[in-house]
C-alpha cells in the first residue's frame, strides 16, 4: 500500500537581531582574531539573543512565518515537535510554551534532543506521526539560544556557535504526488558522548558551587575528534539517504548541510558529488547555529530562490551524541 506524502507546506526564520562579529571578541578579552576564525571555520559573524529573547520567542517568530506561508492556522496544527539544545528551562519542554504562545489549541507538543542533528530527527519523527494517520499537519522546528551554553572564556569553542530559530510546517499529502520527504536516515554513538557534552547542570551532578566555579555546566568540545567524526558521518549520512530516495549526488539541486564549519561543508559535498554552487551556506552569517541551522538556511535558500517547486534537495546533519542523519526532500 502506498503511503501519504508528508510535504513541506511552509517555513520561517526567527533571527535575534543583535549581530556580534568576530572583530568583537576582542572586547571580551579573547586571545583570537578574525583572521584565526574564518580560516579554521568560515564564521564571520553570528547572531546573539538579548537577555530576554528566549528560545520559545525565536521558535515563536519562526513558526508564525511558517504557518502564514502554509496558510495554516494555530488550531490546525497536530504536533508541535521542538529540538533544542537550549530548553528555556528544564520542565516542562519549549515546546508546550511554545503551544501556548501560538493558541495550538489541538496540538501535542514535545521537545527533542539529539543537538545539532535535532531538526531533522524531529522531521523524521513527525513524518512518522502522518503516516501513522495520527497527524495531519505538524510543526517542525529547531531553536537554540547557545550564548547562554556556551563558556565565553573559552575561545576553542564560544566563537563557533550562534543563536536563532527555524520552522517547517508538514502536512499530509496525496499518495499521488510527487513531493515531499522521499527518504531519511538516523543514526547514533552514544560512546562519544564525552567529546562534545555540558558535563554538569543535569540530574547526574546537579547545579552547585562547584560546578559554577569549575564551569562544567558549559559546552566542553573536542574540536579535532568532532571535526574527524563530522566528515565521516555527514558523509555516510549523504549517501544513505541517496540510496534511500534511489539517487545519486548529480540528481540533487541544492544540498543544505548543517552549519557548523565551511571545511566540513566542503568536504561532505565532495563526498556526495555536489558541486559548491549547488550547496546553500551561510554560516559565515550565523555561526553554529546547532539544530536551528538547517531550517534557517532552507527558509533563506526559498526567499532567494535557490529553492522551489520541483526542487529536490538534501539535508544532512551531525551533532552532540554523536548523532548524524540526513533526508531528502522533494519540493
Ligand atoms: N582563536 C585563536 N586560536 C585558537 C582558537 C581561537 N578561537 N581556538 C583554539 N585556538 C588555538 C588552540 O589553542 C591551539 O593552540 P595550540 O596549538 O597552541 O595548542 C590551536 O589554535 C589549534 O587548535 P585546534 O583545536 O587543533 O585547531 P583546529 O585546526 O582543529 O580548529 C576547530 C579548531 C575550528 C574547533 C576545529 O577543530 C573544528 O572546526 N572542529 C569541529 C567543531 C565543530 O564544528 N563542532 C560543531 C560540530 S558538531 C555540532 O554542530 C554540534
Amino acid at each position: 500500500m502506498k503511503r501519504p506524502v508528508a510535504y513541506v507546506a511552509g517555513t520561517g526564520r526567527g533571527i535575534p537581531a543583535k549581530v556580534m562579529t568576530n572583530h568583537d571578541f576582542a572586547a571580551l578579552g579573547l586571545e583570537t582574531s578574525h583572521e584565526w576564525i574564518v580560516e579554521r571555520t568560515g564564521i564571520v559573524e553570528r547572531r546573539i539573543a538579548s537577555a530576554d529573547e528566549t528560545t520559545c520567542m525565536m521558535a515563536a517568530t519562526a513558526a508564525r512565518q511558517a504557518m502564514t506561508r502554509a496558510g495554516v492556522q494555530p488550531g490546525e496544527l497536530d504536533a508541535i515537535v521542538l529540538s533544542t539544545a537550549t530548553p528555556d528551562r528544564l520542565l516542562p519542554s519549549t515546546a508546550v510554551d511554545l503551544q501556548a504562545q501560538l493558541g495550538a489549541k489541538r496540538a501535542a507538543a514535545f521537545d527533542l534532543s539529539a543537538a545539532c542533528t535535532g531538526w531533522l530527527y524531529g522531521m523524521t519523527v513527525a513524518e512518522g506521526l502522518i503516516h501513522s494517520g495520527v497527524v495531519e499537519t505538524a510543526l517542525v522546528v529547531g531553536s537554540e539560544k547557545m550564548s547562554a551554553i556556551v563558556d565565553w572564556q573559552d575561545r576553542s569553542t564560544c566563537v563557533l556557535f550562534g543563536d536563532g530559530a527555524g520552522a517547517v510546517v508538514l502536512k499530509r499529502g496525496a499518495t499521488t504526488s510527487q513531493r515531499g520527504i522521499l527518504s531519511s536516515f538516523m543514526r547514533s554513538d552514544g560512546t562519544l558522548a564525552e567529546l562534545l557534552w555540558r558535563p554538569a547542570g543535569g540530574a547526574a551532578v546537579p547545579f552547585s558551587e562547584s560546578v559554577l566555579a569549575d564551569r562544567s555546566s558549559y559546552v566542553k568540545m573536542a574540536g579535532r575528534e568532532v571535526f574527524k567524526h563530522a566528515v565521516r558521518q555527514m558523509s555516510e549520512a549523504c549517501d544513505r539517504a541517496l540510496d534511500g530516495a534511489k539517487l545519486t549526488g548529480s540528481d540533487i539541486d541544492v544540498l543544505i548541510p548543517h552549519q557548523a564549519n565551511n571545511r566540513i561543508i566542503e568536504a561532505t559535498a565532495k563526498h556526495a558529488g555536489i558541486p559548491m554552487d549547488k550547496v546553500y551556506v551561510n554560516v559565515d552569517r550565523f555561526g553554529n547555529t546547532s539544530s536551528a541551522s538547517i531550517p534557517i538556511a532552507l527558509d533563506e535558500a526559498i526567499e532567494r530562490g535557490r529553492v522551489r517547486e520541483g526542487t529536490t534537495a538534501l539535508f544532512c546533519a551531525f551533532g552532540a551524541g554523536f548523532t548524524w542523519g540526513s533526508m531528502v526532500v522533494r519540493f
